[in-house]
């Protein structure tokens, strides 16, 4: 059995996978409960200054599915509306009660009020977390009262507010950034000149999650009305995937990985990608805390099958894999696309995307059945000539090892077929 521990930050967590801060972390019952599941780690719903009251609407969650299944979150809830003082009860017993597992505290305040940042980080300090990760990436409802997103869209802000909590904090600083902004690389810089130990990313991306045609109003509503939220969930994991690639290469810190997880192997791209710590929140709300024993198991199975024997070998680089389009240029070989006749079913799905947004490369053709009285049955052909490499087809085809691609190992940059270069509209 592969050896699941990871090391973050000088603490040996006891796998990668991590609780965000959000409603599965509310309350301490909550969290205990995340730890008796068998999460390695938890970070609590972001507490405010004692001052500043904080009042949900409702309802404040909605999400987007397809067939059936949930592919992104809105939410337009606040940090947590209990008293820093509960919290700080709760956060000291589950100190006591788990020394094992890696508690993080999360707090926010005003991005121009260094006192009441300080005042929160040495209330953590108090309580025994492992460390601090200061939410400066909730896009909603806070950034009107000068927190949230607004602190992580100017390095300037940030600067401050890592400084300020790394001059008063005795353990660790997680910075999370929200993705909100043009270049997060700029800010995760701002963060690391102040001295932050890590960087969490990512919050909840800007959005609308639809629209109810029939009642002709938002999908979340607050009586008819709606504001711009948090989306969150499995659609938005390339954007969380983008941007632990961009902070890794920006800075080269630690980097907790968060957005969209809803598998083992989900994870194991963030690993991969360079994050040293799993984040999940959404797929949580979802199916609950018990999602760990299969993140587990897979992970296990993966690692076996892979021959890794410690979850932190899978700490990798694929972020300095990242490059410019004038490199992979320099990369790019003739690729065209291999049919596996055996398997592919005549579907035509990648026909059609071909003929309609491709380059004309595929056509249907008829073959010997040898399996099935009527003796014949349809499969894919290329046209090899006018076949580009794009991808699409294998991108669309729903067939397990049908299509792929292969180095033709012809010129590149290549050649395009005559009724493709010419005027098509004779
Ligand atoms: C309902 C809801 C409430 C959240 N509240 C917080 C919060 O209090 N503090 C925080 O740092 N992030 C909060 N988040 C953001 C999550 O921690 C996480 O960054 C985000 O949901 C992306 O991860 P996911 O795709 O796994 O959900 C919240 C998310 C949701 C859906």
């Amino acid at each position: 059995m592969g050896n699941l521990n990871l090391p973050f930050l000088g603490f040996e967590m006891e796998n990668p996978w991590c609780v965000a801060s959000a409603p599965p972390t509310a309350t301490g019952q909550l969290m205990a409960a995340a730890f008796d599941a068998g999460w390695g780690s938890a970070i609590m719903k972001t507490v405010g200054p004692v001052e500043e009251p904080i009042i949900n609407v409702a309802p404040r969650i909605q999400t987007m599915k397809k067939w059936n299944r949930e592919i992104a979150m809105q939410n337009i809830e606040l940090i947590t509306d209990r008293r820093l003082s509960v919290w700080l009860d709760e956060l000291k017993i589950l100190r006591k009660r788990y020394p094992k597992k890696m508690i993080i505290g999360s707090i926010m305040a005003p991005g121009h009020e260094m006192d009441a940042w300080a005042k929160l980080v040495e209330e953590m300090n108090k309580v025994g977390v492992n460390a601090i990760e200061l939410n400066l990436g909730c896009p909603h409802g806070m950034p009107e009262r000068d927190m949230g997103a607004v602190c992580s869209q100017d390095p300037n802000i940030i600067t401050n507010i890592v400084k300020t909590a790394k001059a008063t904090s005795k353990v660790p600083i997680l910075t999370k950034l929200t993705p909100n902004v043009t270049d997060i690389r700029m800010m995760a810089n701002a963060a690391k000149k102040a001295g932050t130990d890590a960087i969490t990313v990512i919050n909840t991306v800007n959005g609308i999650i639809g629209v109810d045609i029939y009642k002709k109003q938002p999908h979340l509503s607050v009586n008819g009305y709606t504001a711009i939220g948090g989306i969150s969930g499995n659609g938005i994991k390339p954007i969380g995937l983008k941007c632990v690639a961009e902070c890794k290469q920006a800075t080269g810190l630690p980097v907790s990985g968060c957005g969209g997880i809803s598998s083992w192997s989900e994870g194991v791209e963030y690993l991969l990608m360079g994050a040293s710590q799993l984040q999940v929140c959404t797929e949580v709300m979802i199916r609950g805390f018990k999602i760990i024993e299969g993140m587990n198991k897979g992970l296990e199975k993966y690692m076996a099958e892979m021959g890794i024997s410690k979850a932190s070998d899978l700490v990798g680089n694929i972020y300095e894999r990242v490059t410019s389009f004038e490199t992979l240029l320099k990369k790019s070989s003739s690729e065209k696309i291999a049919i596996n006749e055996d398997t592919c079913t005549g579907c035509n799905i990648c026909v059609v995307a071909c003929d309609d947004a491709g380059y004309d490369a595929l056509k249907l053709k008829t073959v010997a059945d040898t399996q099935r009285t009527h003796g014949t049955r349809k499969v894919a052909e290329l046209i090899y000539e006018n076949c580009t490499g794009c991808n699409l087809c294998v991108a669309v085809c729903p067939v397990p090892n049908c299509m792929s691609l292969y180095d033709s190992k012809e010129p590149f940059p290549y050649e395009l077929h005559e009724s493709y270069a010419g005027n098509t509209l004779d």
